[in-house]
């Protein structure tokens, strides 16, 4: 049948998404899917129906497509879709409410301060960094691909931080810094039969994995295979808690950090609806196992569900 690539859409993350879709519709179209690009920045999902597509491959990011909207959506339309359902999807896509589940199932994340519109004044800001540190980072916590999201060095730059962030979203997340090695890993399932894929380790210059160098360039190094044996299946094993503990299937992204002091690893956030442009980390992930970008599409469509 009919399979929509669902790409683009209005979050801050459209370029992104618009890289992703290029990618996965071109895959499944090479593999012989009757496969469509549908944007739904630009007409109502309500068409998927009329127009007869009986699966979407989700290849949105941020707001309006990776936070269970588009997933409910699909769900009323009675459309099979790849990925986490309604709930998995909202969690995730806030960073704080997914630091509370795993805090309470006992994960490590870093500690965090989280100020509402009314915390947001010079006086409740400048206190921060007495509690996390510094540096530390100040995040929106409904965005991905590090939009809005700075490194605060000294309390001066505090409150530009927070005002960025702000811009995105009405609640402000500021996290303690963990000085170590940023780490990704994947899981590909549901439940038991979840799997994590290889650790990735990122390389960035600067250490500065921002939106420019996660897209844009060519001297960000991504290293597969270099942890011991032993640490990785460690870190395998807290991505796969984190990603059950939030209820994901289909696929995921655990951001990670790993620090440098003493080897502990860190949960930064669980991405259900990972890059897939020819700079994202999943595609390297499963390439790394021997699995091609058109084989990794072809499997995740597969799985797609109500
Ligand atoms: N938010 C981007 C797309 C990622 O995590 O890959
Ligand atoms: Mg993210």
């Amino acid at each position: 049948g009919k399979v929509a690539v669902l790409f683009g859409g209005d979050s801050a993350e459209r370029e992104v998404s618009l890289m992703s879709g290029a990618g996965v519709l071109g895959a499944l179209r090479a593999s012989g899917v009757d496969a469509h690009g549908f944007d739904p920045a630009e007409r109502s999902l309500l068409a998927l129906k009329d127009e007869g597509f009986d699966r979407a491959f989700i290849a949105l990011h941020g707001r309006h497509g990776e936070d269970g909207t588009v997933q409910g959506a699909l769900e009323l339309l009675r459309i099979p879709y790849t990925g986490s359902g309604v709930m998995a999807s909202a969690i995730a896509m806030d960073k704080i409410t997914t630091k509370r589940v795993w805090v309470a199932e006992g994960l490590p994340t870093p500690r965090w301060v989280s100020l509402k519109s009314q915390d947001l004044q010079r006086e409740r800001v400048r206190t921060v960094p007495d509690e996390l540190g510094l540096p530390l980072f100040v995040k929106p916590p409904h965005e991905g691909s590090s939009m809005g999201a700075s490194k605060v060095m000294g309390y001066s730059d505090m409150q530009d931080a927070v005002q960025l962030a702000a811009r995105f979203d009405t609640e402000v997340l500021c996290e303690e810094f963990i000085d170590g090695q940023e780490l990704t890993c994947a899981v590909l399932g549901e439940g038991d039969a979840a799997l994590a894929l290889p650790v990735i380790e990122i390389r960035a210059e600067q250490g500065n994995y921002d939106y420019q160098n996660k897209y844009f360039t060519d001297t960000t190094q991504y290293l597969i295979g270099q942890l011991p044996a032993d640490q990785q299946a460690q870190i395998q094993a807290l991505v796969l808690k984190a990603y059950r503990s939030l209820g994901c299937r289909g696929w995921g992204r655990a951001d990670l950090m790993l620090r440098k002091s003493d080897g502990q690893a860190f949960l930064l956030e669980m991405n259900t609806s990972p890059g897939m442009t020819s700079h994202s980390l999943v595609p390297k992930a499963a390439a790394a196992v021997g699995v091609s970008y058109e084989q990794l599409c072809l499997w995740l469509l597969a799985q797609a569900t109500l």
